[in-house]
Formats: C-alpha cells, sequence, structure tokens
C-alpha cells in the first residue's frame, strides 16, 4: 500500500456521491435584506426580499471593490436612535432544531467611515456582538432549538455609541431531528454559535448547498491544520451515514486529514474569549484499513483507543466547560488516524421566558391604554421593554406614569412578582382595586390620580414599604389593615378627601403618615369634632323596579324600600332571608307541609335544605366545579333531572350574586337560557336548582379531556352560536329590565343532547333598570380572556361588554382554542389579539383543523368579520347583539345551503 511516506494525507472522493445530495431547499428561508426582487443564486438558493418579516428600518445597496470584482448587496440598516429591538420574525413552523445565519455588511455604505457595532438576538437571548470594525463582512451562525414555537424573534439591538446596526442577510434552515442534541441540552437550554466547521482534508473552498442539504458551509481546512499541503486522494466506497443524526454531508466526509505512524495531528483553536464550547469529530472508514488511536483535548486524554472501521462512519462529541482554547490531538496507537470534518460550536444559555400570565396582562394592558408601547415578543429578554423592569425572567417593576390607563384593571392582578408599581398621572378612577395578589409589592405608587376610594385589602401585601396616594379624590375614612403592615414606612395620603380618626395601628415610630390637605384627619378624635364623618349610609331611598312575570304579565310594581349605592341586592337578600325563615319555621312547626306549602317567587321555587340534599342523593354526583362552588345533579320528587349548584359559605359579595342571579332568573324564562326551577338559602346555605342541561358547557365540548372538538362540526358551530346569540339578544332587549350577563364565556353555554345551547351562570348579571341608561358603572368583574378592555379602563357597563365576550366565544368556535394559551409564543397567547387580524385580512389558516376544507367559505367569512368586529377595542365599533344574531343567523343558512347544495351534487 502506498500510505506509508505520507505525512499527512489529504483523501478526496469525488464519486457517485454528486449526485445524490442535491436537497429540495424545503423549509429553506433566505432573505436578502432590503433587496427589492427575488433572485436565485449561484449555489440555487432562492432568495426573497425581507419586507415581510420586518417592518421598520431603512434599505440600501452598496458595491465595494472584493479584489477581483465589485460585487453589490442589498442593506437594511436601523437609523433611528431609540434603543428598542429591530427584530424580524421568523416563520420556524414547530421544527426541532433551525440553523440561523445572518450576514452583515458595512462596507462604508453610508460614507460615514464608522463601522457599526452592536447585539443579535434570537428569541430571548442575546446571542453574539457584531463588530464591523473587526470584520467586514461578518457571519453568524446559530443552531436553535425551537420547541414548539412558530415565529422566532432575530434582533439586532443598538449599543450606546455603537452606532447605526445594519444587516445584509438572514437564512434559516431546518436541521435533522435530535441533530446536535446534547449541545443543547436536555431542556433546550442552550444555543449553539459556530465557531468553526472545517472540511478536514478538503483546501478548495467552501462546501454549502447542494452538497449538504442542511447548507451548513463547511470550510476547507488549510487554515487550522498544519501547514504542509496534502495530496489528493480517490476511494471507491460505499459509507453508511445513517448512524449520525447531524447527518454530516458525503461530500465532507470523503476527505480527511490522516496521519502516519508516530506522528500527532492536531487542530488548534483560540477563542476571543473563555466559555463553554461544544465539539464534534467526524469520522468516516474510507481508508482501506481500520485504525485506531486516542483523542486528546487540551493535553487530556478524554477517549482512549478510538477505532474507525473500514466503511464505517462515526461520531464524536464533546463539552469542554470554561475554556478559552481549544487543541484537539489524535495520538497514533496503531495504523492512521485520521479526522473527516468537525465543528466548534460556543454553548449560549438560552434565558427563561416570563410566564406567560405576565406576558398576556402586560399586552392586555398596552391594548387597554391605546398606546403602542412597542412591547413584542418578551417582556424581560434580551433587552427589557420600555416602562418594565425584569429581575431575570421575572417582571418586578412597572411604571406607567403619564399614559392614560383610566382604572386599575383587573390585569394588573397578574403580574405577581411586581415589586415596583408606579401608576401615578395615569388618570386612573373609581376604587384601588385588583391588587390584593401582588403579594411582592413594596413600592406602590398611585399618586396624582383621582381614585376615590380603597377598594384593596392591603392586609396581604407584607412586604409594602412605600405607598404614595396623594393627590386623589379619596373619600371616607383610612383602612385599619394599612397599620397591620410591618414593613411600611411611608403612608402618603395627601391632598384627598379623606376624614375621621386614623387608625391607632399607624401611629408608630417606623412609619411616616403624610395627611395634609384632607378633610379632617387626624389620630385624636378630638381635633375633628366639627367635621364629622360622613354617615357611610346615605340617606333612604326608593327605588322602583318593574317586576315582571314570565309571559310578560306585568304584576303591580313592588316598591322596594332599598338603600342607595346599589345596595338594593342586599335589600332583596333580606326579602328572600325572610321568606327562607318564615318557610322554615313553618315546616319546623308542620313538618308534613314540607313539600306542598311550596312559596313560588315568580316561576322559582323555593327549597329546604332536607329537599336537596334528597333530590341530590346526599350530593353524590359532581358534575361541575367552578369558583363559586360545585355543581351536582339531582332528580326532584316529579323525577324531572336538576343541576343544583351548591355555593361555598360566601362573603357578603357571594350573597349580592346570589340574590343577584335568583332575582334575576326568576324573571326571565327563554330556550337559550338556562331556567332556574328554585333555590335554597337557609342558614348558610345558598343554594341554586336549574334546569339540567345534559350536553356539558360548550368548553368542556371544545377543550375537555373527552373533548368531541371533532365531531363539532362548522354547522354545528354556527348553531351553537346561534342560539347563544339568542339567549344573549333576548337579555339585551327582549326582557325588561334589559340585562347584561357580564360573564359571557363558552363555559357558561350549555349543550343539550340535541346540541341545542343555553347560556347560564346569572351570578355577575347586571339590569339596566332605567329605559334610558346608556351605561352603569361597576366594580370590573368577569373572566380574564373574556373581558371588554374598554369596559375595564372606564368602568362603564354597555351590552357591547357582552358583546366583546361573544365575539371572543365566536373566535374560539372558529380557531377551536382557548381565549389565553400558555404555550406557543407571545403573540398567540391572547386569542382576540392573535386571531383578530388574520380573520380581519380573510386569511383563514388560522380556522381550526378540525373544520379546514369543511366549512362553506362565506359562511366562515362572515363569521370571522362579526367576531373582529364585536371584539373591537371601541365599543361604539362594536355591532348590537342583534346584529351579531343576525350576521350568524345568515351564515348557519348560507353553510346550510352549501351543504344541501353538495349534498344534491355528490
Ligand atoms: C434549482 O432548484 C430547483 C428547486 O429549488 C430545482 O428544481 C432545480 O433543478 C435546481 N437547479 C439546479 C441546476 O440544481
Ligand atoms: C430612513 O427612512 C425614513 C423614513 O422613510 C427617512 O425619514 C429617513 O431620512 C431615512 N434615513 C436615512 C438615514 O436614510
Ligand atoms: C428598489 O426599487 C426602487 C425602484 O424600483 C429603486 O429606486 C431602489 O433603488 C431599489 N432598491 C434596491 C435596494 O434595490
Ligand atoms: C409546516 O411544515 C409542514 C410539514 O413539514 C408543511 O406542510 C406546512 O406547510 C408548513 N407550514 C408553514 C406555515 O410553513
Ligand atoms: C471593535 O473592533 C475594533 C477593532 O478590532 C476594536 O478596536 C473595538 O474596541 C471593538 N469594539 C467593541 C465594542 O468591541
Ligand atoms: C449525551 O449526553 C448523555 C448524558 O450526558 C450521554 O449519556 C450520551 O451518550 C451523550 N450522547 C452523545 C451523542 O454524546
Ligand atoms: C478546485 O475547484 C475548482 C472549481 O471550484 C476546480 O475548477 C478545480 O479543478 C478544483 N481544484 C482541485 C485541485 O480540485
Ligand atoms: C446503514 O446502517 C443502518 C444501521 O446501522 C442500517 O439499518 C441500514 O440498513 C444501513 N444502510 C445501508 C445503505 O447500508
Amino acid at each position: 500500500m502506498g500510505f506509508q511516506g505520507f505525512a499527512l494525507f489529504g483523501l478526496v472522493l469525488i464519486s457517485a456521491f454528486c449526485t445524490s445530495v442535491f436537497g429540495n431547499q424545503e423549509g429553506f428561508l433566505s432573505l436578502s435584506c432590503g433587496a427589492n426582487t427575488s433572485f436565485v443564486d449561484a449555489w440555487n438558493i432562492s432568495w426573497i426580499s425581507d419586507g415581510a418579516y420586518i417592518t421598520v428600518g431603512n434599505t440600501t445597496t452598496v458595491s465595494f471593490n472584493d479584489g477581483n470584482s465589485t460585487p453589490s448587496v442589498s442593506l437594511r440598516f436601523f437609523p433611528d436612535n431609540s434603543e428598542g429591538r429591530k427584530c424580524f420574525r421568523l416563520p420556524v413552523n414547530n421544527t426541532a432544531t433551525v440553523l440561523v445565519r445572518g450576514r452583515f455588511y458595512y462596507k462604508n455604505y453610508d460614507g460615514l467611515n464608522r463601522p457599526p457595532y452592536f447585539g443579535v438576538s434570537l428569541g430571548t437571548t442575546t446571542v453574539a456582538t457584531v463588530n464591523l470594525s473587526r470584520f467586514d463582512p461578518w457571519v453568524e451562525e446559530f443552531v436553535w432549538p425551537v420547541g414548539k414555537k412558530e415565529t422566532l424573534p432575530f434582533c439586532l439591538l443598538p449599543r450606546t455609541g455603537g452606532g447605526t446596526p445594519v444587516i445584509s442577510s438572514l437564512e434559516v434552515r431546518p436541521l435533522p431531528a435530535g441533530a446536535y442534541k446534547n449541545g443543547t441540552g436536555e431542556f433546550l437550554s442552550n444555543s449553539l454559535r459556530k465557531r468553526f466547521r472545517v472540511n478536514c482534508g478538503y483546501t478548495n473552498g467552501s462546501l454549502r448547498y447542494p452538497w449538504d442539504s442542511y447548507d451548513r458551509i463547511w470550510d476547507p481546512d488549510m487554515n487550522f491544520s498544519p501547514t504542509r499541503t496534502s495530496t489528493g486522494f480517490e476511494i471507491q466506497q460505499q459509507l453508511n451515514f445513517s448512524t449520525i443524526q447531524e447527518s454530516p454531508p458525503a461530500r465532507v466526509l470523503q476527505s480527511a486529514r490522516v496521519l502516519a505512524r508516530r506522528e500527532i495531528l492536531s487542530y488548534y483553536f483560540e477563542f476571543d474569549k473563555m466559555g463553554d464550547y461544544y465539539l464534534g469529530l467526524y469520522f468516516a472508514g474510507i481508508l482501506p484499513v481500520s485504525s485506531t488511536f486516542d483523542i486528546l483535548i487540551n493535553g487530556v486524554v478524554v477517549e482512549a483507543n478510538y477505532s474507525i472501521e473500514k466503511s464505517k462512519a462515526s461520531a464524536f462529541f464533546l463539552m469542554q466547560k470554561a475554556v478559552s482554547s481549544l487543541n484537539i490531538t489524535l495520538r497514533n496507537i496503531s495504523f492512521y488516524p485520521q479526522v473527516n470534518a468537525l465543528e466548534v460550536y460556543e454553548m449560549v444559555e438560552i434565558r427563561l421566558e416570563c410566564s406567560s400570565t405576565a406576558v398576556s396582562a402586560l399586552q392586555v394592558i398596552q391594548e387597554s391604554s391605546g398606546a403602542d408601547l412597542g412591547w413584542q415578543d418578551d417582556p424581560c429578554s434580551p433587552t427589557q421593554w420600555k416602562h418594565v423592569g425584569c429581575q431575570e425572567s421575572l417582571v418586578v417593576s412597572l411604571d406607567l406614569s403619564g399614559l392614560n390607563l383610566r382604572s386599575i384593571n383587573p390585569t394588573f392582578g397578574d403580574l405577581l412578582d411586581l415589586q415596583t408599581l408606579d401608576l401615578h398621572n395615569t388618570s386612573l378612577t373609581g376604587p384601588i382595586q385588583n391588587l390584593d395578589s401582588l403579594q411582592e409589592l413594596q413600592i406602590l405608587n398611585l399618586s396624582f390620580n383621582r381614585l376615590t376610594s380603597f377598594g384593596s385589602d392591603f392586609s396581604r401585601l407584607t412586604f409594602l414599604q412605600i405607598i404614595d396616594l396623594q393627590n386623589n379624590s379619596l373619600e371616607g375614612t383610612v383602612p385599619e389593615s394599612l397599620g397591620s403592615l410591618p414593613n411600611l414606612h411611608l403612608l402618603n395620603l395627601e391632598n384627598n378627601k379623606l376624614q375621621g380618626t386614623l387608625p391607632q395601628s399607624l401611629n408608630k415610630q417606623t412609619l411616616e403618615v403624610r395627611i395634609s390637605g384632607n378633610l379632617c384627619l387626624s389620630f385624636t378624635p378630638s381635633t375633628c369634632v366639627n367635621v364629622q364623618p360622613r354617615p357611610t349610609i346615605q340617606t333612604p331611598q326608593v327605588t322602583y323596579f318593574n317586576m315582571r312575570k314570565k309571559h310578560g304579565h306585568h304584576r303591580n310594581a313592588i316598591i322596594i324600600g332599598a338603600v342607595a349605592g346599589g345596595a338594593f341586592a342586599l335589600m332583596i337578600l333580606g326579602l328572600f332571608i325572610f321568606m327562607c325563615t318564615r318557610r322554615s319555621k313553618q315546616s319546623d312547626d308542620n313538618p308534613s307541609t314540607s313539600g306542598t306549602d311550596m312559596r313560588s317567587w315568580n316561576a322559582a321555587k323555593i327549597f329546604s335544605y332536607k329537599e336537596i340534599r334528597s333530590a341530590t342523593n346526599n350530593f353524590k354526583e359532581v358534575i361541575g366545579r367552578g369558583s363559586f362552588g360545585s355543581v351536582y345533579l339531582g332528580k326532584l320528587t316529579d323525577g324531572k333531572q336538576v343541576a343544583v349548584k351548591v355555593r361555598f359559605d360566601r362573603t357578603q359579595l357571594g350573597s349580592d350574586s346570589f340574590v343577584n342571579e335568583v332575582y334575576l332568573l326568576s324573571q326571565v324564562r327563554h330556550q337559550n337560557l338556562v331556567s332556574l326551577e328554585g333555590f335554597c338559602h337557609e342558614s348558610k346555605q345558598q343554594i341554586l336548582v336549574y334546569e339540567y342541561v345534559p350536553g356539558g358547557s360548550l368548553a368542556d365540548n371544545l377543550y375537555g379531556s373527552n373533548s368531541k372538538k371533532r365531531t363539532l362540526n362548522w354547522v354545528r358551530r354556527l348553531k351553537i352560536a346561534v342560539d347563544a346569540a339568542k339567549g344573549l339578544e333576548y337579555l339585551h332587549n327582549g326582557s325588561n329590565p334589559r340585562i347584561i350577563h357580564r360573564d359571557v364565556k363558552s363555559s357558561n353555554i350549555l349543550l343539550d343532547l340535541e346540541m341545542n345551547a343555553k347560556v347560564c351562570d346569572f351570578g355577575l348579571s347586571k339590569q339596566v333598570a332605567q329605559a334610558d341608561a346608556t351605561h352603569v358603572t361597576t366594580v370590573v368583574k368577569g373572566t380574564a380572556g373574556y373581558l371588554d378592555p374598554e369596559y375595564y379602563s372606564t368602568q362603564q357597563l354597555t351590552e357591547k361588554s357582552d358583546v366583546y365576550s361573544f365575539g371572543v366565544v365566536l373566535l374560539e368556535l372558529i380557531c377551536g382554542r382557548e381565549p389565553l394559551s400558555h404555550s406557543g409564543s407571545p403573540d398567540t397567547y391572547n386569542l382576540v389579539l392573535w386571531a383578530k387580524p388574520y380573520l380581519q385580512a380573510g386569511a383563514f389558516e388560522i380556522v381550526d383543523d378540525n373544520l379546514k376544507g369543511i366549512f362553506d367559505l362565506e359562511s366562515m367569512r362572515k363569521v370571522a368579520l362579526i367576531a373582529s368586529r364585536s371584539v373591537e377595542r371601541d365599543a361604539s365599533q362594536r355591532p348590537t347583539m342583534a346584529e351579531v344574531l343576525s350576521e350568524l343567523k345568515d351564515a348557519y343558512s348560507i353553510q346550510l345551503a352549501s351543504l344541501a347544495a353538495s349534498g344534491h351534487s355528490g
């Protein structure tokens, strides 16, 4: 054999492999930044303009002298001075792992001779700094484990004094499943930044697509290896690469550096910084003999007696922590040690994302403020959003001062990690509310607003140090609970309308309380004799309610004495208790009358607790659970099945909503509203008895464990939508007084066995008593994901809030997903924000997969349009429930007609 005598061999096989490796560019995305037109390059790669993937930046082209030619490249640059991220949003289609390559040219395109430097990020992580003074062009390449995302943000991050970021091209290539797995980590915790990729033994230029179907660029190795030249070899042999998950191209493996006896083969790589590096060596048995050798890294044997057998291919991967250079050495054991290719990556730890709850809450806050804060992707990484402060991946501070927020809406309660919340001068009105859950809060600044009362109970916010409430319109007395905060050292109440005696608990050395500018506020009662606290209960008034029996027979108006300020419900409660106690007294006196002496309160019967117990077989079968309690299956003495909702022993608020629901439900009857059979209100029990609707809720049917999503075809979904819309339309327009449901959601729409839908749960519903009232002002309640943003900004409740929530239900029917999702990327968390632009554009790729191909386009278009109009931020732009209903009916008949037509033709 002619091997001896060669110090080094460069073995090159250019055999039959040439024909087999041409890929089809599937999944390739090649963006020519700032380009006007699409083109195909010398490697047959198709390039397109980047315009569809980024909305910011200016474009230009630059020509430069390359030695023997003057190529011209297009560029996108970002001259605005703002610090914000400049992001491309790359589609990644749930691919397991991708290769992302960015190319950056400066070439003095601006004639200023000031090459910029700037950061580059992928997802949440700053992965590199580009310094065009050092290299121009500069190329960065990353292996990125995508996980379950559909888009990957690739951003340029301006640096102070770094000049104008600029980019020329961006490429995304899918990598084979399982490739580089140990480098990216079990939990996809690392990105790999390419440092070196060497086609060992090959010196005649770089190889890439189509030789490598994943379009990695393999560089010739003359710069890395011993300087002696190698000699070409050709060996006709078929090799089996299927054992290597990284699928190195055959063309690359067909050449090698080979070591003659007693020599040492070394590659030496030096890095500009200390770090963790991931190394891959590829071997292919292209020699006619097997070889065995030791692999040493930085002088340490990491693998002894490594063998390459003839015609076998293998790979060896290794991680080296905290090193700034790599010396890769193969030491001879027997025959000719060789290496065919190698890769060296820097391991870059991927930063955790913020919780989707926090991201979604911030998005909703941005939406409700009406301002574009430029908030995109992750709030904390790679850079923090404006107005947001983070510790690692936690949002710990929020400063929205100066914006127009109007109320402390419930989403603030989702920012659980906040330590500082600054909402001064944000036009807040109404109560201080929705902050009880912020248990990490240390500094709360709500000053310079028009807040009127203490709605939040601060007693659980034990880390609070500073509460600044100055210059608001707070009335009444200062709550006792503020005194129990152990860490509070400044409480600023200046310039409000507070009065009365301050709680003595606030009178302590460690706490400074500022109180000037109030009506009369002091620690000593005597100084306030002249200004008595106003009575908390105002002068009793008389409110008239227009109560209706079913079938529209008006009763005589009943006059209920009620106190002002929404306390009428308490009064009704009083009435019930009165009736219940009378009733139970009677049954105590004379148990035999039980069951016959039922008083009817409009349609609803009053049940005793005993009756409920026997109807439910001692609360045997739970058919539902909610925040208010459990629902049991029951059977009345007449055999009728009922759903029995047993509420937990509740606070006053609970009573209110109980009474509310009984009161409202006993007045309305409609085939698309769940009807109330009766109720029980004995001692601490609050029990509602409804008609039983056996098909479960729409939410169960769409998302439940035994979800019937597949069988819910478009016709059925339309029928459900029409039914529910009928019920709501009746509440809004058919009932008198009008009723706003306030908690419309898919879990409050029940289906019977024929798929008729009925709206249920009126615990939060509100009457609009006066015929001409356009809105009522209330404390904001409802369910996250369905809440009308305008309502919780303004606290002005109108029927349009139900329209909004119902619009969300329509989106659920169309897309088959929940309003708030906790997976995917930030731009998909919130159904409304995600789906609206697609539907408005008639882009139906987001339609539930189970519906695809089986809906009539015109019918879908109608529903998509009415759904997107229903979730308009501006309530006045939303349709009325009547309009929604009529559009849905149209869509339903179009779909039916289309089915009938296809039925005839097919
Ligand atoms: C270039 O690529 C296209 C598909 O992208 C393929 O159809 C065509 O054959 C390729 N041409 C060459 C010369 O490889
Ligand atoms: C970038 O584009 C904006 C808007 O098109 C323009 O006003 C600005 O002058 C441009 N800047 C440069 C440096 O070209
Ligand atoms: C894009 O096209 C316009 C007009 O067709 C031309 O003025 C401009 O220079 C082009 N830009 C690039 C980057 O090719
Ligand atoms: C995602 O990949 C699948 C199969 O690989 C393909 O059918 C689909 O069109 C891709 N979707 C997008 C949006 O690229
Ligand atoms: C960029 O590179 C130049 C030249 O190597 C160097 O002088 C400069 O300090 C670098 N800038 C940064 C921010 O690293
Ligand atoms: C990856 O790492 C695991 C555990 O650290 C190890 O068992 C496995 O052999 C490694 N796989 C490769 C291909 O290096
Ligand atoms: C190097 O590649 C060029 C074309 O890319 C080819 O013409 C030349 O023959 C090659 N040289 C050797 C020594 O293979
Ligand atoms: C390659 O090797 C794998 C497993 O070692 C084997 O299943 C496969 O059949 C081989 N392919 C060829 C073409 O030899």
